[in-house]
Formats: C-alpha cells, structure tokens, sequence
C-alpha cells in the first residue's frame, strides 16, 4: 500500500504538532520517521491510524483519499499501529489478547484463533503460547503478539512508535529480522524513531521531522552526516565563553563500566578538574544518564574506580557522594528531584543538611522567601511544587543545590525550557565553575554541548570515544560521532 500525506496540520493549543507535512512512502517499504523528542512523529503517526483527528490536510491510500473516525476503521483499511506504550492487557491470555477488537467470541471463533495465532506466530518465529498471560511476556514478546493481532486483521501498513525503547540488543535484532520479512511480503512499515542508527540500520528512505516540519528526506544510500544535519539543523554555537584555569582534579575515572539491564557501558576514563565543564552527547539512552547516576553515588559501577577530591568512593554510600560535595539534578523534576504534593517552603527543609530534629517554621518560611527572590522563581513559599512551570521548576531544583558544591552532575539541565530559562540556568551554572565546581552535564542539543563544553564525552553504542577538545570540535564532528562514525 503507498502512502501519501498532503498538508497535514494538527495544534495542540498553542502548539504546532504537525505543520504541513507532506511527504509519500512507497508500498513494501520499511520507511524510517526520524526526529527529536517533540518534533511529531507521534502526532502524524496517530493521525493516520486514527487514534487523533488532523485539523487540515489529507492522507491517500493507493491514491484514494481516506477519512478515519476511529482507529478500527484504520486498521478496517489496512493501517495499524504499535504504540510506545503497549496497549495490550496484562492480566489476559495471549490469546485474549489476539482476540481483543473483534466481534464475536464464539466458541468456534476462539478455537479458529488460536490456529490462526499459531500459523502466524509460525510464519515469523515467534513463540508465543496462547495461555500464557501476557504479564509474563517481555516487552519484545508483547511487540510480537501485537504484530500478529494487526495482521490478522488484515493490517497492511505496519506502524512501529520507537519499538526499540526498552528491549534488549538480541530482541531487536529479532525485531529487526521481523521487520525486514514484513516488507518482503508486501507489507509498508514505518519505522518512528529518535535513535540514528537505528534509522540508518533498517530503512531504505527516512524523513526527518523537527519542530512539527519535514525538514528532508533520503535514500539509501545515505550516510549518518546526512540525518544529524537534518535532525539538529544547522549549528549556530557561539563559542565564546570565559577561559577558567582548570584546578585540581574532582573526579577522576578509571577504566569505568556502567551498566544496566539492556546497556553496557565499559572503559570510561576521565578527569575533571575544578572549574571544568564536560558535556556528554550521544543520543538519548546511550549511557550518560548511566554515568552521571555513578558518579552521584546513585548506582554502583560495575567495574573500574570512581574518585572524588582524590577519594576513592567504590561501594561508598549516596550520603557520602553528597558529603564530599556532589550534586545531582536528574531529568524528570517532578518524578525524582522535587516532590509533588510538597510546596517551596518543605523543600528547602528537606533539602538542608543539618542534624536538627525540630523545624522552625518561621526561619524556613524566610529562608524560601529568600531563596525564591534570588533564583527568581515565579511562585510563593506555599506554592506547590507541581503547580510551577518547568523553568520555575529547573530554578527551584538550583535553589535546592548547594552552594559549596564541588561537582555538578547535570541531565538535560534545560530541555523544555524557553531561552530565557535557558540563559538563566547557564548563567548560574557558569558561576558555579567560575567559583570552582567541575560540571558535568548531558544534553540532546549539539549547539548547548559545543557552547559551553570544554570537553566532551560522545556517547554512542555501547561506547564511549575519548574526551573532545570543546573548542576545537565542529558540529560535523561531533554529529558523525554520534552516529557512530568513527569511533
Ligand atoms: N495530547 C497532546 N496534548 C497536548 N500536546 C501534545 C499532545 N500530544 C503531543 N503534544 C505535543 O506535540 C508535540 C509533538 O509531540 P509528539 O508527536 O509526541 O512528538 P514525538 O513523537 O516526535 O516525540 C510536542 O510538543 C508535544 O508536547
Ligand atoms: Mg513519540
């Protein structure tokens, strides 16, 4: 089946999810939607299985135009689509699963699916036991039983939202495997993902979305440079920051592995001194997240030795990592650094570091105000900490920080921020170096890493390539790096 879609807009309030998109893809094809976190893939992926509704534009099978109310009508024309978040139900069979959406369930109907289940499940090499409840199924399972409930009722077009989240590098070898047999059999796949080599690996055409646009669309073959110009546009680092002579050295990594179920990361070896900063890129989910949690003490490495201030901090506790001045800032503000419920004022009392059992309410009722006029937040020493905007939220988490800290581990410390915030927050970070502290931070923009970097860690694969001069490090560079190129 091809696919056309022409001018496709969809707003979400004040955002322009899909603006304009026009692009076809070709029947048989395994076509990659390639983008960052934000840009619309979802969106346009919902839309043409019926899941949302667009505002303007229209989408053609085979030529006809197709208007979908509802996604059994989608997949009634042959669209299906695999979300990001499984959709299935736990506690039901396999089988029951399969079943879901249709109309009978006859006794008849159910022995006629269970062959069904079978012969498909045959066809691809998957084992799936139809009494089995999914509960016990793998995310990589779950995919499987999906693909086979989409065909079965006569799906045609295959849609894939970042299947590679969270599965294991052999089930997406085997995802893979299945992909690559789907559109050998005449099926069209999209392939929606943010990660670039899987993109490059599996696609023979990939468009790239940014901001809810078509920025560009190629061919194989094309190479990883193509894409990262595409994905993150042209580069407009200024590159002007004010020289630090770096200290003494605050941490120091030696031959580091991190890891966790699905990721291993080894032989991490690197220096930060007082007044550094270390940017590490790599496409989300590569490992950064994995090293700044070891250096906070939050995870234990698997291998190698973390110092910290020249203290060999293996096995030491969290409470240590805190003592020798190491600061963490997590991603999700409200799922791990603040706490939802709690307002400024009870934030500032959890986050002092003082033996004393009783709280004077009175003295931290001032002291949030203070700290609330200094950082510049918009909100009061009763305001709820959910109730706050991201930037006033990413302002509140620096209040919390600190103010002597030696090391500052930084996961995306500005995504979803507006360039005010944004300025703001590195505005204070550069202050921080500027009184000593080595910073290290991760972050999916290559003009933040190239701007602020004095050294960069990229990420990619399961590696990690030795530390870049920030300074002398191109865009280029740096993007082929993450692809993969070269390390
Ligand atoms: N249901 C929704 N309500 C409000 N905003 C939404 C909704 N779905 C998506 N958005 C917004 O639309 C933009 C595109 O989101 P999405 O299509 O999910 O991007 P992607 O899948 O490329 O990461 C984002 O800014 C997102 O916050
Ligand atoms: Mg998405």
């Amino acid at each position: 089946m091809r696919l056309e879609f022409q001018h496709i807009h969809k707003h979400f309030g004040a955002v322009h999810a899909n603006n304009d998109i026009s692009f076809t893809i070709e029947a048989g094809t395994i076509h990659g939607l390639l983008g960052e976190n934000g840009a619309g893939k979802s969106t346009l992926m919902k839309i043409l299985s019926g899941f949302i509704r667009r505002d303007a534009g229209e989408i053609r099978l085979d030529g006809h135009a197709v208007e979908f109310k509802n996604p059994a009508e989608a997949l009634h024309l042959g669209v299906g689509m695999l979300h990001q978040d499984p959709l299935d139900v736990p506690p039901l069979s396999i089988l029951d699963n399969f079943l879901l959406g249709r109309q009978t369930r006859l006794i008849q109907d159910r022995s006629a699916a269970r062959a069904d289940l079978q012969t498909l499940s045959q066809r691809f090499g998957f084992d799936l036991d139809p009494d089995a409840p999914v509960a016990s199924l793998t995310v990589g399972e779950r995919q499987q039983l999906e693909i086979v409930r989409l065909l079965s009722r006569g799906a045609r077009v295959l849609i894939f939202d970042e299947p590679t989240t969270g599965i294991s590098l052999p089930q997406k070898v085997k995802l893979f495997e299945t992909l690559r047999l789907l559109a050998q059999q005449g099926m069209t796949i999209i392939f929606v993902t943010h990660k670039l080599a899987d993109a490059e690996d599996l696609c023979e055409q990939v468009t790239v979305l940014r901001l809810g646009r078509v920025v560009g669309q190629v061919t194989r073959p094309f190479t990883s440079a193509q894409l990262v110009q595409l994905m993150f546009g042209q580069t407009f680092a200024t590159r002007e920051r004010a020289a630090v002579a770096p200290g003494e050295p605050v941490l120091e990594l030696r031959d580091l592995c991190v890891a966790d179920y699905r990721l291993r990361v080894p032989h991490i070896t690197l220096t930060a001194r007082a007044g550094e900063i270390i940017g590490l890129a790599g496409i989300e989910g590569s490992g950064q997240r994995l090293l700044l949690r070891a250096c906070a003490g939050l995870d234990a490495p698997v291998a190698g030795e973390i110092r910290i201030a020249g203290a060999k901090m293996n096995r030491q506790p969290y409470r240590a990592f805190l003592a020798r001045g190491v600061g963490y800032l997590p991603a999700g503000r409200l799922e791990e650094g603040l706490v939802a419920g709690l307002n400024l004022t009870e934030h500032f009392i959890l986050a002092r570091r003082t033996r004393e059992w009783l709280v004077n309410w009175n003295a931290a009722q001032n002291h949030a105000r203070a700290r609330i006029a200094e950082f510049n937040i918009r909100g009061d020493p009763a305001s709820r900490v959910e109730s706050l905007s991201g930037g006033n939220q990413q302002r509140a988490l620096l209040a919390l920080l600190p103010l002597d800290l030696k090391l500052m581990l930084l996961e995306h410390p500005t995504r979803g921020l507006d360039i005010e915030s944004t300025l703001w927050v590195w505005q204070q970070l550069l202050e921080r170096r500027q009184r000593g502290a080595a910073i290290l931070f991760s972050s999916a923009d290559l003009d933040e890493i190239l701007e602020y970097s004095d050294r960069i860690l990229v990420f990619s694969g399961g590696r990690v390539a030795q530390a870049l001069e920030g300074r002398e490090t191109s865009a280029q560079q740096l993007g082929e790096l993450i692809g993969g190129k070269g390390l």
